[in-house]
């Protein structure tokens, strides 16, 4: 018995985009209680620099952890690949991190060229170079900055003219590659597939990070005696810092969740 077993297990993003990793957290793990921080009024993350993404993982993990969450999924690239070992070395509580899965892809792709989509700030980060040379050296990444998406996602524009543009834009060019894998290295990315799949047709594999991440958040809540002993509905509560429906919105009319505006 661990005393902080029944404690919640903490998410944070720059806004709604970890809502579709804590929705793969949630289906594995429907007995855990969770609290999910969307920072929405500081994104988008991928254009600011690693001391302002540390500082602003700084202040989503202390308020975690004031209210008692026993390990903090960080559901956001940008945050992970910038922020999670100072996280990690500064604070007692297990993190688990997000990276764009270009392992897995680089291993099934046939034509060996796999297109990346994700931030500025992921792309660019020391974690992602040091990830993207462990992949098997025949294969190249191509990558693409999806400048202005998570914008228009956190804007309520997931179905706009806007959205179809800057994804056609982005894509042909990696399409144009000959990639047949397409990893999508940002949290807010899921939301988009129906509308990638219209535009790169179902030749091409999309692959995300969300249900690798629910089982490694498995693994770890068990290897530390973790997981919640208790079997009752658990109590699941988003906070926005901003206008709470986008968030609404993606998570469907769930009466169990719990969606406020919090000053943060
Ligand atoms: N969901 C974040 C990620 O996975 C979005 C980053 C941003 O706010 O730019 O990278």
């Amino acid at each position: 018995m661990n005393s902080t077993q029944n404690n919640p297990i903490g998410f944070f993003d720059s806004g709604i985009g970890g809502t579709s990793i804590w929705k793969e957290v949630y289906q594995l793990l429907p007995n855990e209680h969770t609290i999910y921080l969307a920072d929405s009024a500081n994104a988008p993350y991928g254009e600011k620099s690693v001391e302002e993404i540390i500082e602003l993982c700084i202040k989503n993990t202390e308020l975690l952890l004031n209210k008692n969450c026993k390990l903090i999924v960080v559901a956001c690239n940008t945050a992970t690949t910038n922020a999670i070992k100072y996280l990690r070395a500064n604070y007692p509580v297990p993190f688990i991190g997000i990276e764009p899965a270009i392992k897995p892809a680089s291993l099934h792709t046939k034509t060996k060229k796999v297109g990346i989509l994700a931030t500025k700030g992921t792309l660019n980060s020391s974690l992602f170079s040091t990830t993207s040379h462990t992949i098997d050296n025949s294969v190249e990444l191509i990558e693409q900055v999806g400048e202005g998406l998570v914008e228009l996602i956190e804007s309520g524009k997931i179905v706009s003219k806007e959205m179809t543009d800057l994804l056609e834009k982005y894509l042909s060019k990696l399409l144009q590659q000959n990639i047949d894998y397409l990893v999508l290295g940002c949290s807010h990315y899921p939301y988009l597939v129906p509308q990638i799949k219209k535009i790169v047709g179902n030749k091409i594999f999309i692959i995300d990070s969300g249900q690798a991440v629910a089982k490694q958040t498995k693994k770890i809540l068990e290897i530390n005696n973790l997981l919640n002993s208790k079997n009752s509905i658990p109590t699941t509560i988003f906070y926005s810092n901003t206008n709470t429906s986008i968030l609404k919105s993606v998570l469907g009319n769930n009466p169990n969740l719990s969606v406020k505006k919090l000053d943060f």
